[in-house]
């Protein structure tokens, strides 16, 4: 078959079968096993029907003035199997699509959730890592959930090579949900028309190994953290890594945790008697292996931060800690 393969862009349409895109999601089996079914269904009928048309009218065809007509105007038997047997067939089709339906309408729980960005005329993919990339990047074997929102006019996004569709409309989310099957490079179309340039919407789908595609995550997450001013990281880090729930939100303490308001540059009285000046290395020590000096009147009640935070945000803590007056 001819692959559609455009420029400028990663992905590609492949063909391995005569009619339909190379299978890129779980989802694109189950369709195709419906579009089977039906076009099969309707190749058999075809023939059943006119094979005989063909025959009969040969082998009825009138062959002089005098030629008798039938009388008989029905037959109930046949005209019972006729109606039956399609009946059954077109209910038992019925219920293939609707378990296709159901199966791509309800995303399973725990699914990898990406928001999708549409805008005249491209798509952006904002994971929940917090950072934003132009092509969509996908783990193979993991349910991924994305929610679709457009910024200006009604598009629709479409994954041929996933045989999945849905609306972007403004003003609502909408999502969709798939499994990538094995990693491949496909592509994204928008089907609304949606002005000037709605044939050149398209965006790049990349399906990675799960391995690569948590290198893929690590090297954008370390493309955010250059972009970041360390002071930013760390207010950041501090919110998502939960910290405000014992230090507060503006670093002012609880009955957990000291004060990180003021700390730097403080002399620490320490549980064991001794005393620290409070500087890059200790914060770094405290955030790590919070267990290894605890402040007099305090419990060792932190979790330990060691290989859980990466250097960027290690460095952002320290420099957010020290903004805290
Ligand atoms: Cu967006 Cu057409």
């Amino acid at each position: 078959m001819l692959n559609w393969d455009p420029p400028k862009l990663e992905g590609k349409i492949e063909f391995d079968g005569f009619w339909l895109p190379r299978q890129g999601a779980e989802l694109a089996k189950t369709i195709d096993a419906a579009w089977d079914i039906v076009f099969w269904v309707s190749v058999i009928l075809f023939f059943v029907v006119m094979v005989p048309v063909c025959y009969f009218a040969v082998k009825y065809r009138r062959r002089s003035e005098h030629d008798v007509t039938s009388e008989m105007d029905h037959n109930l038997k046949l005209e019972i199997i006729w109606t039956v047997l399609p009946t059954i067939l077109v209910i038992w089709l019925f219920f293939v699509g609707l378990r296709g339906y159901i199966d791509a309408s309800v995303p399973p729980g725990g699914a990898y959730e990406i928001q999708v960005e549409a805008q005249r005329w491209n798509w952006s993919f904002i994971y929940p890592e917090g950072f934003r990339s132009p092509k969509l990047v996908l783990p193979s074997g993991r349910p991924v959930k994305l929610i679709l929102a457009s910024k200006d006019v009604l598009h629709s996004f479409y994954i041929p090579a996933f045989r999945t569709k849905q609306d972007v409309v403004p003003g609502l989310y909408t999502t969709l949900w798939f499994e990538p099957l094995e990693p491949m490079k496909t592509l994204i179309f928008c089907t609304e028309y949606c002005g000037k340039d709605h044939s050149n919407m398209l965006a790049d789908v990349e399906i990675m190994s799960q391995g690569d595609f948590q290198s893929w995550l690590r090297d954008y997450k370390r493309k955010k953290f250059d972009e970041t001013p360390p002071v930013e990281l760390g207010k950041q880090t501090f919110a998502e890594r939960g910290c405000p729930s014992c230090h507060g939100v503006g670093g002012e303490g609880t009955a957990q945790a000291p004060p990180l308001k003021g700390l730097f540059g403080r002399n620490e009285n320490l549980a064991d008697g001794t005393t620290i000046m409070v500087e890059e290395n200790y914060l770094r020590e405290s955030i790590l292996a919070p267990s290894a000096k605890i402040v007099r009147g305090f419990q060792p009640v932190m979790p330990p931060f060691q290989g859980t935070l990466e250097e960027p945000e290690i460095r952002g803590l320290i420099e957010f800690i020290k903004t805290l007056k």
